[in-house]
């Protein structure tokens, strides 16, 4: 299964926010939902911090119309620096200097959203000859080692492409990816088919694709020839599944607690578990958790 040739370090990481974010209108008509806050940080600041504490030295966001906001958050911003310097708002002064300094941040846009696939594709430039690294915009995962270096780990192991897995309800894998997995060990599973919104004799098994992989570079002429898949988009899916089935893919069952932003009820599930634990109001907030859960 080795294949030391193609051992490198991964060095940069896409990460795709161009979709169009229907399962959470109307915020998303004219909010990215990359930018929605998880008490007072947007989601994608989460997933670029991620892939800073991964070793990721290069980043690439791909972004469409409409998401602006997205680059003026890693932007500079003169005017409030110069505001809080003066203000002696230090503690404040730092974070916002921190976020512009984060890493090489780089954007480009998708001109139409015809696919994770597709926006993985936008990439092929920046990327060049090297294996890297896909992390969904949509996709926080909270853990104690970041799911994007759990995954580094395993490819610098096995010189494969790596799926961040996890195992999902019967009831709600149609909505997902469907990988056919054997246990190497531990949480390591080889993986050698996979399916997109499988329907329900098409199950290959509850271990889903959910938010993180590494991909090797011959990803790319893969996806050029990738034709529109289910919802007449080029799925990411069916550009990996080729690779799972020619020379196989690993999939890792990362530690993590991971939190669907492209969907109501995990934007609020994030919320509320970012706020108890938040060093400013995680305290205050607790205690109205407890006394609202008593009027329930
Ligand atoms: P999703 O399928 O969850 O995003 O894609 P979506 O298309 O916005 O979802 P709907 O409309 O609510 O069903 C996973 C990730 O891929 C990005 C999304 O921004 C998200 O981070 N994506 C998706 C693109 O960058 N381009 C696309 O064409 C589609």
């Amino acid at each position: 299964m080795k294949d030391m040739k193609l051992v490198m370090k991964i060095k940069k990481a896409v990460i795709p926010a161009a979709g169009l974010g229907t399962r959470v209108l109307p915020i998303t008509k004219s909010m990215p939902k990359e930018m929605l806050p998880i008490v007072d940080k947007p989601a994608i600041q989460y997933i670029v911090e991620e892939a800073v504490s991964s070793g990721i030295e290069d980043i690439l966001i791909i972004t469409g119309r409409g998401k602006e906001l997205i680059e003026n958050h890693f932007d500079k911003s003169p005017e409030l620096e110069n505001r809080l310097n003066k203000a002696n708002k230090r503690d404040a002064l730092k974070e916002i200097l921190g976020i512009s300094k984060l890493s090489n941040i780089y954007f480009l846009r998708q001109k139409e959203a015809l696919g994770l696939g597709h926006a993985v594709l936008c990439a092929r430039s920046f990327i060049g000859n090297e294996p890297f690294a896909v992390l969904y915009a949509d996709d926080v995962i909270f853990s104690e080692k970041p799911a994007c270096k759990q995954l580094i780990e395993v490819y610098e192991e096995f010189g494969l492409g790596v799926l961040g897995a996890n195992k999902v309800s019967e009831k709600s894998i149609f909505k997902y990816s469907s990988l056919k997995v054997n246990l190497i060990r531990d949480n390591i599973y080889s993986c050698t088919d996979m399916i997109e919104k499988p329907q329900k004799d098409q199950v290959l098994s509850l271990f889903s694709v959910l938010g993180r992989c590494i991909l090797t570079p011959d990803i790319f002429d893969v996806l050029k020839e990738t034709k529109p898949g289910v919802g007449e988009e080029i799925q990411l899916t069916d550009a990996m599944k080729v690779l799972a089935r020619s020379r196989g893919m690993i999939a890792v069952d990362f530690v993590g607690k991971r939190y669907d932003m492209g969907s109501k009820l995990g934007i609020m599930e994030a919320s509320v578990e970012a706020a108890l634990v938040h060093p400013e109001i995680g305290k205050n907030f607790r205690q109205y958790l407890k006394d609202l859960c008593k009027r329930l």
